[in-house]
């Protein structure tokens, strides 16, 4: 079989994916006709050909917009659903979901209305198919720490839902060490934790996040490949990084999928892994990012295998569950 064809049906995973950016245009207008709120563009094709970003904080602010027309938990469920569905398509047998809890208590949508239709979302897709998921709570670094912390108190009743903390949005000006004492404080509930680092921001800012906040992941890590001690580190670490190349290529991140640098990754031994970040924005599910790998980047049968097993090892699933997948 071709390697498409075999990416395609390997069984995946995926740890680097904000459920708000599963958004699809057309689904983003279904629901907004529903909740009865207006959309800033005029129809699906417009709002796509917005798509068109130079950096992260171009794709945020229509990200930040897109989300605002959920309103109700069965939006959240609604959302959560067609992503599942999409991905189970791909035989992704096992999801780490990133939701953004300020991006919506800040439009006053209560942090339970949230949580409970992404969760219910997850739990009808363990019932029917046996997929299995993580839950990770995600504080937006462009806020301050005192409003991650309000967040961390809105989800003390639900921690037992939680299984990890991000940090996630504008990156550059916003290190991580401005969330060192909040992520001090997931930790010590024993949540599990992982940062963007390193997307558009300098090496320095993935140190702090080794050193500061103590990730057990990072996500993306492009630019960590700037300092060779840190690759040594993130070695010694043995620290999975959530690999998002369509995301990539879209935020400019990378110039040219022919180059991507996640083969470089691997050739260094870092655990990359491959995810699709915010698929409804950057033009791709699972099956799509693997296939840019495979027709540009031109990775080959033992790359594909080693990104797959990586995407097990890394992954936060239980050891038992891993040894099922390996
Ligand atoms: N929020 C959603 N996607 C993101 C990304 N790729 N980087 C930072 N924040 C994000
Ligand atoms: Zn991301």
């Amino acid at each position: 079989a071709s390697l498409v064809a075999l990416s395609q049906a390997m069984p995946k995973t995926e740890l680097h994916l904000h459920i708000e950016g599963t958004f699809e245009p057309e689904q983003m207008f279904a629901i907004a006709q529903r909740n009865q709120v207006a959309l800033k563009y005029d129809t699906v094709d417009a709002l796509k050909d917005a798509y068109q970003f130079t950096n992260l904080q171009d794709f945020l602010d229509l990200y930040y917009q897109g989300m605002s027309v959920l309103l109700h938990e069965a939006d959240f469920y609604d959302l959560t659903m067609a992503y599942l569905n999409k991905v189970h398509s791909e035989n992704v047998v096992h999801v780490e979901i990133f939701f953004d809890p300020q991006g919506h208590t800040e439009r006053g949508i209560p942090f339970d209305v949230q949580i409970k239709g992404i969760r219910r979302a997850l739990e009808d897709a363990k019932k029917q198919w046996g997929m299995t998921y993580q839950l990770i709570m995600s504080f937006l670094r462009h806020l301050s720490e005192d409003s991650a912390f309000q967040t961390l108190k809105e989800a003390t009743p639900f921690l037992d839902w939680i299984d990890g903390v991000g940090l996630d949005s504008s990156e550059v000006g916003h290190p991580p060490e401005k969330f060192a004492n909040v992520f001090k404080a997931c930790r010590d509930l024993g949540l599990k934790v992982t940062a963007h680092a390193g997307e558009e921001g300098p090496p320095d800012y993935v140190w702090q996040a080794l050193d500061l906040i103590h990730v057990d992941r990072i996500d993306h890590g492009n630019r960590a490949l700037e300092d060779e001690k840190l690759i040594a580190e993130i070695k010694h670490r043995e620290l999975t990084l959530t690999v998002c190349p369509l995301s990539n290529l879209k935020l400019c991140v990378v110039d040219d999928m022919n180059d991507h640098p996640i083969r470089k990754m691997l050739a260094l031994g870092l655990m990359a892994t491959v995810n699709s970040d915010d698929p409804a924005y950057f033009g791709g599910y699972m099956n799509d990012n693997y296939q840019a790998l495979i027709e540009q980047s031109k990775i080959n049968r033992n790359e594909l295998y080693q990104l797959a097993k990586n995407g097990i090892t890394g992954s936060w699933m239980d050891e038992a569950t891993k040894r099922i997948h390996l």
